[in-house]
This record gives structure tokens, C-alpha cells and sequence, in this order.
């Protein structure tokens, strides 16, 4: 036999099922997931939100009872979204995202009381909370004002850490935030024990629209091409990422996940000192019920494919809606 007919023959070594799974880097375990959760400040709320199929927005007293079967099934964390319903909460500033009695503060409280275990992150971001919807605070003619958008956000990062968030995850794509935030983690005394995860490579583009609908957050005029980043550019994302990291990261995210593997892969090798984070957000979640539901494929195949393209890519944790059915339905039991 020759060289090149011995080289040729790959299939010995992927025949049995334990071979094929030797084939990864990295495998998807329980713990790489993370949980999206939505609070409003309406505390017997469960409401189905219509453009996140099976996901819903829910009030205080309704988070432990949900979520007690899925940490017993082994989810390990959530991230926290506020969805302030009551009328007048939102203004300029977003001057209620770090409020005491609003969702998040209240939801970090509870849950770290219920499973204090469990590992709960907190997106920071002012869009859910400003009138105008914008993820900052504003200048006259509309651009983001980044010195007071930066101070905003890190009091509040640091109000969700001092309430018991293990870290805090900036999506606000203010310039100079996470340095911002790290100064206020350290101040605050509490830079030792939290996370602060960036998400560094944030694209613009139409996958963000069922999250909008479930945070009532898009904004009221224009758009957020000036400050997410354009869905072409992987040079400003790798930018953004040494950036982030030399201002104090912890961790690195890309958004969305599925449309910019090769990020996640550069993520992988700029940032490889870190856990790299990617977020299947909602319209790719959306996309594959949609697909699952016309029968263009199996909807258990689609998800676990999707995921394992993360982690082939570079993922070390995913944030992904799929968590409650794979828990749930045991996608990981073997
Ligand atoms: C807030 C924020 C958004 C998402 C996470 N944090 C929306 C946005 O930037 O418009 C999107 C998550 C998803 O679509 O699942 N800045
Ligand atoms: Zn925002």
C-alpha cells in the first residue's frame, strides 16, 4: 500500500460512537450553558413572549418555582435581563436600571438567596430603561455621550454587583466602559469576587428583534449601527477585543453567536488567556423553531448542531434560549 492510500483512510478512526466524540475540543456540557431570564417589575407575571417560542417574561415571585426544576436538572447559570412594565419607570438617563426595588437588584437578590450556587450574570445595558431606547445616554444630536453613558453604566454595574451578582456582562458598546466598570467593581471592594464579562464583538443587525419584543427595548428613532458594530467588520471586532481586554475583561463574548464563528475563532486567539462567551440570541433561536416547524429539519438536531459550531469555533460557554429544553428534556443525559 502506499503513502498516500494509508493517509487516505480516516474513517478507522471515527467508527465507533466514543471515537466520534473524541473528535472535539471541546464537548457541550451542562455547565457551559447559560440561561437568558427575563424580569419584569410585575410580581405575579408569566407572560409567553409571542416572537420566543416556549420563552416567557416573568414577574418576582414566579422565578424560583421555575426555576428550581432546572437547577435540579443541573443548570448552573443565568443571565438577567429588567423589563420595566410600569409606565413613567423609563427616562433619559436610564436612571432606573440600577434601582433597588427594580427587577434585576430583586431578581439577583432572590435567586442567590434560593440556590446560592448557582452562577448569576447580569447584562448591563440602559436601552431597556431609557426613553428614547438607546443603549446610553444621549447628546443633542442624538450620537451617544460617552462619558456619561460610561459613568451610568458602571454605577450600575456596580449596583448589580453589590446586590450579589458573581458578574456582570456590559451590552452597551459604550467606548471605555469595561475600564469604567472595572475602576467602580474596585472601589466598590467587590472587583475580587465578580466577573466582568464583555460583550467586546456586538454586531448590529436583525437577529436582535425577538429580545426587543421581550424587553420592550428597541429604540424610538434610529438605530444602533453607531455603536454595535457593523455585521462586516472583523477587524474593528478583534480591535474591540484586545481593547476590552487590556481595559480589565475577564471574559470575552461575541453576539450573535451563529453568524460569526470566524470571530469567535479570532476570539479564541486574541483573548486566549480568557473564557471566550458566545450568545445564540434570539432570532437564531426563532430561525431554528421556525425551520423545525416547517419540517426543513429536526429541532433537537438543529439546536445541538448550532452549538457544537460555537464550540468547534472557540466557545467556552454558550448563552442560549435552548437551555430549559435541553435541561428539561435531558439532551446531555446520556
Ligand atoms: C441589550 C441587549 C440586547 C441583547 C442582549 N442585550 C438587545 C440589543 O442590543 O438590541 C440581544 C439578545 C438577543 O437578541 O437574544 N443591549
Ligand atoms: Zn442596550
Amino acid at each position: 500500500m502506499s503513502a498516500t492510500q494509508i493517509s487516505s483512510i480516516l474513517q478507522g478512526g471515527y467508527h465507533h460512537p466514543l471515537s466520534r466524540q473524541w473528535q472535539a475540543e471541546r464537548q457541550l456540557t451542562k455547565s457551559a450553558l447559560v440561561y437568558p431570564l427575563f424580569i419584569t417589575d410585575n410580581p405575579d407575571e408569566e407572560t409567553l413572549v409571542p416572537s420566543l417560542p416556549g420563552q416567557c417574561r416573568r414577574g418576582i415571585n414566579k422565578l424560583v418555582p421555575f426555576l428550581t426544576p432546572l437547577v435540579e436538572r443541573g443548570l448552573r447559570s443565568v443571565i438577567l435581563f429588567g423589563v420595566p412594565l410600569a409606565p413613567d419607570v423609563k427616562d433619559a438617563t436610564g436612571s432606573q436600571a440600577s434601582a433597588s426595588d427594580g427587577p434585576v437588584i430583586l431578581g439577583v437578590k432572590t435567586i442567590k438567596k434560593a440556590f446560592p450556587h448557582l452562577f448569576v450574570m447580569c447584562d448591563v445595558c440602559l436601552c431597556e430603561y431609557t426613553s428614547h431606547g438607546h443603549c446610553g445616554v444621549l447628546n443633542d444630536d442624538g450620537t451617544l455621550n460617552q462619558e456619561e453613558s460610561c459613568k451610568r453604566i458602571a454605577v450600575t454595574a456596580v449596583d448589580y454587583a453589590l446586590a450579589g451578582a458573581d458578574c456582570v456582562a456590559p451590552s452597551d458598546m459604550n467606548d471605555g466602559r469595561i475600564l469604567a466598570i472595572k475602576r467602580g467593581l474596585i472601589k466598590a471592594g467587590v472587583a475580587h469576587k465578580t466577573m466582568l464579562l464583555s460583550y467586546a464583538a456586538k454586531f448590529s443587525g436583525c437577529l436582535y428583534g425577538p429580545f426587543r419584543d421581550a424587553a420592550g427595548s428597541a429604540p424610538s428613532f434610529g438605530d444602533r449601527k453607531c455603536y454595535q458594530l457593523p455585521s462586516t467588520a472583523r477587524g474593528l471586532a478583534r480591535r474591540a477585543i484586545q481593547r476590552d481586554l487590556n481595559e480589565g475583561a475577564d471574559g470575552i463574548m461575541v453576539k450573535p453567536a451563529g453568524w460569526f464563528l470566524d470571530v469567535l475563532s479570532d476570539a479564541k486567539e486574541i483573548a486566549r488567556d480568557v473564557p471566550i462567551s458566545c450568545y445564540q440570541v434570539s432570532g437564531e433561536f426563532a430561525m431554528i423553531h421556525a425551520a423545525a416547524e416547517k419540517g426543513v429539519f429536526d429541532l433537537k438536531a438543529a439546536a445541538m448542531e448550532s452549538l457544537q459550531g460555537m464550540l468547534r469555533a472557540g466557545a467556552n460557554t454558550i448563552l442560549t434560549y435552548f437551555t430549559e429544553q435541553i435541561l428539561i428534556e435531558g439532551w446531555l443525559d446520556e
